[in-house]
């Protein structure tokens, strides 16, 4: 048999119910700080993901699945959805108008990685951008809400690490200083780290072996670039989370691997065991012009997002999680099919008034519709056992005591049961 793609997965049963429960959750959420969803399409044109991205990035340079049409348009599966939220937002003149300010998106992203506990081909993401009024405060409510995210699916092992990357700017002067520092122990670097020098000396920070050489842990640190406003602005975000009771670590490597940050960067990191190394839950920070382009408006904003394989792992190795069921209400036994002929209208009544029952497709012996009456854990079973009833009434059985109904009555007691249990 054909399998499926290396680092996909198919989603059912539990799992099913717990990502649901993830997405509920944050949608949930989403709802009181105003958020508007926003669909955008699994596959851009891969040019946009080069500008947005960053052509150096490992995302653009290594893990995009880029591919070519029928007609030759060169296409690629998205590997993060900023890029879209930008491209969207420019394109349908949504800057305009105040209501599209505040998005998120609940999506699949593609990216060539090796597959692990965690970290898949195909994963979703959970994504927020506030844009067009970034400032303290709207940073300071994307955080609020990635906490706020975890603490309500019950997720209280992680780290929120912060880090302030300056503008533009700042930063190419700190990153002159970065290739003017590496250069000089070029040698002691890790080879992917030397190529970095030119490149991308700032990935070299956050490289996970080199990163813990003493060299690299000594290199300039970008605080020393950061002009004094950046600076004040920096240490009040710091402090209104302090007043929020919202626990941090400034971490100076903190990069993160994308081009379009300035200033604030973030991740949330699980310390749980549950996840191998594989750790950061959520990560994001602000931008000043998204698009890189001379688009008629420039994008600034602020985001994140989470990664629902990874709350998904972690949730799933809780004893104690508890995963909300849609319960069957009625199950319904029938031995012939004009028994079924008699209910069937009822049935279709029921449904349309958000009951849920359920019955065998195939006609079964009493006792085989008995047992599968009993697994679907059905809060009321309906049947006319045929050997046994005289009368054209139908039996009940809730919590295992019975009790006769006549057909006219049938959805009335239904009714009456449900609502008042
Ligand atoms: P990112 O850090 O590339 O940021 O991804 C965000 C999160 O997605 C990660 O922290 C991780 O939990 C999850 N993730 C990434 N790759 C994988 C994978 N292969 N398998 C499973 N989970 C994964 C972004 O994508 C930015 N667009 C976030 C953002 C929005 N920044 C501003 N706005």
């Amino acid at each position: 048999m054909i399998q499926r793609p290396r680092g996909t997965k198919d989603i059912y049963g539990k799992d099913e119910l717990i990502y649901k429960l993830i997405f509920d959750s944050f949608e949930q959420l989403a709802t009181t700080y105003n958020l508007k969803k926003i669909i955008t399409p699994t596959f851009e044109s891969y040019e946009l993901f080069k500008k947005i991205n960053g052509e150096q990035t490992d995302i653009v340079s290594k893990e995009i699945y880029r591919f070519t049409d029928q007609s030759s348009r060169e296409l690629a599966l998205k590997p993060e959805g900023t890029a879209s939220i930008g491209r969207a937002i420019i394109e349908n003149k949504l800057y305009l108008s105040k209501e599209y300010n505040k998005l998120y998106y609940i999506d699949s992203m593609y990216r060539y990685e090796k597959p692990q506990k965690g970290r898949l081909r195909q994963f979703y993401q959970i994504g927020v951008e506030l844009i067009n009024e970034l400032c303290l405060n709207s940073i300071l409510d994307s955080i609020v809400l990635a906490n706020s995210f975890l603490k309500k699916i019950k997720i209280d092992e992680y780290v929120l690490y912060i880090n302030n990357i300056g503008s533009s700017e700042e930063r190419n002067q700190y990153i002159k200083s970065l290739k003017t520092y590496f250069s000089k122990f070029k040698n002691q670097l890790s080879e992917i780290s030397q190529k970095r020098i030119d490149t991308n000396p700032l990935r070299i920070l956050d490289d996970k072996t080199d990163s813990e050489l003493e060299i690299v842990k000594n290199a300039p640190k970008i605080i020393d670039f950061l002009s004094n406003e950046t600076k004040e602005e920096f240490s009040l975000l710091l402090s209104k989370l302090e007043k929020l009771n919202i626990n941090y670590k400034i971490d100076y490597s903190l990069v993160r691997g994308l081009d379009y940050y300035s200033n604030v960067v973030f991740e949330f990191v699980s310390t749980s065991s549950s996840l191998g190394s594989k750790n950061t839950l959520i990560g994001g920070g602000s931008y000043l012009d998204l698009t890189k382009t001379n688009d008629s408006f420039k994008i600034n904003g602020v985001g994140f997002g989470i990664g629902v394989e990874r709350i998904f792992e972690i949730l799933k190795s809780k004893q104690d999680l508890y995963i909300p069921e849609n319960k069957i209400d009625v199950f319904i036994i029938f031995e012939n099919n004009s028994q079924y002929d008699q209910l069937q209208k009822i049935i279709y009544d029921l449904r349309f008034e958000n009951i849920t029952i359920e019955f065998n497709y195939k006609i079964k012996k009493f006792k085989k519709g008995l047992e599968d009456a009993f697994n679907s854990k059905s809060k009321i079973i309906i049947f006319q056992e045929l050997n046994q009833h005289k009368t054209n009434n139908w039996t009940f059985k809730i919590n295992n005591k019975n009790f006769e109904v006549n057909e006219s009555e049938i959805k009335k007691t239904i009714m009456k049961y449900l609502f008042e249990n």
